[in-house]
């Protein structure tokens, strides 16, 4: 087996690559990049750039070919990585089980609406012959019956994903981010993810300055450096106006989930 490479081989000195320490494990359009991005701020982590998907889509390659794709890092540091597709996939908990049952879990959850609405423009910016938000999203727009088996949904009933994490990792072992918060007080979330991570809270309001063109925050690599920056121009698109009924349809169908997320996170959202 394979349990055995954590540590990885030696590439000289003290550096090595190790398998990840902590995961980023969703959700996709939460704001993961962000938060990698501000994570990687820390002189004591090591993150990929690319998002390695090595759970869902190359599992067979092997942990020897997942730690190869790990960055070089020095003992001390810790190694993350994200790939929000984890987090919905059939069968990624147990794997990540077996790489190691101490792997901290991240989650960077966002209200389901903005979501969905954030994955369509995505998907629009990328195909522009796509159907209407509508179209896709309910049975039949009569009845505005939602379509569960559209993914752009489906990933947004968290409590059904997240239950099946809880069959292999203790709650504690994963790390609730608020995607709208990470917004709004970036330094807070911060506080609370390096917290969970076991590191000394560095990163602070130093690091960041609200950019009211971009509407989001930006961020400087070195505390004493003046230069802010911000994350590319596909990280806050603008979202297609969808009327107030469609709105009110999707807010009703998710609030019975959104309750069971507050109560098993102990966090209100407060995604209404
Ligand atoms: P929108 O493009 O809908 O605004 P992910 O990286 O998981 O795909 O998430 C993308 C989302 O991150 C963006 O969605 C945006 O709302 C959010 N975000 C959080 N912090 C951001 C930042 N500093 N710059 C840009 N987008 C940010």
């Amino acid at each position: 087996n394979n349990y055995g490479i954590n540590k990885g081989s030696n590439m000289g000195s003290n550096v090595t690559r190790s398998l990840p320490d902590a995961i980023i494990i969703g959700v996709k359009k939460g704001g993961t990049r962000a938060l990698l991005e501000y994570l990687r701020l820390h002189p004591k982590v090591r993150a990929t750039g690319p998002e390695p998907h090595f759970f869902d889509r190359n599992y067979e390659k092997g942990f020897e070919w997942y730690r190869q794709h790990m960055p070089a890092s020095t003992k001390g540091q810790l190694t993350i990585e994200k790939t929000p597709s984890y987090f919905v996939t059939n069968g990624v908990p147990e794997k990540v089980y077996k790489m190691s049952k101490k792997t901290k879990l991240i989650i960077v959850l966002r209200d389901p609406v903005t979501r969905a609405i954030s994955d369509y423009a995505q998907l629009a910016s990328r195909r522009p012959s796509v159907k209407t938000f509508e179209e896709l999203a309910f049975i039949d727009n009569r009845t505005k019956i939602v379509d569960t088996s559209w993914p752009i949904i489906k990933i947004g009933i968290y409590i059904q994903h997240l239950v099946k994490w809880l069959e292999y990792f203790p709650i504690g072992q994963i790390h609730f981010v608020s995607g709208e918060n990470l917004i709004k007080e970036p330094t807070y979330e911060m506080k609370l993810v390096q917290e969970f991570l076991g590191l000394e809270p560095m990163i602070n309001d130093s690091y960041f300055s609200f950019n009211n063109t971009k509407g989001f925050p930006c961020f400087k690599k070195q505390p004493n450096s003046s230069r802010f920056q911000c994350l590319n121009r596909d990280k806050g698109r603008l979202h297609p106006d969808l009327s107030h009924s469609v709105i009110k349809r999707l807010r009703d169908f998710y609030r019975p989930f959104n309750a069971r997320i507050y109560q098993i996170t102990g966090h209100n959202f407060g995604w209404t």
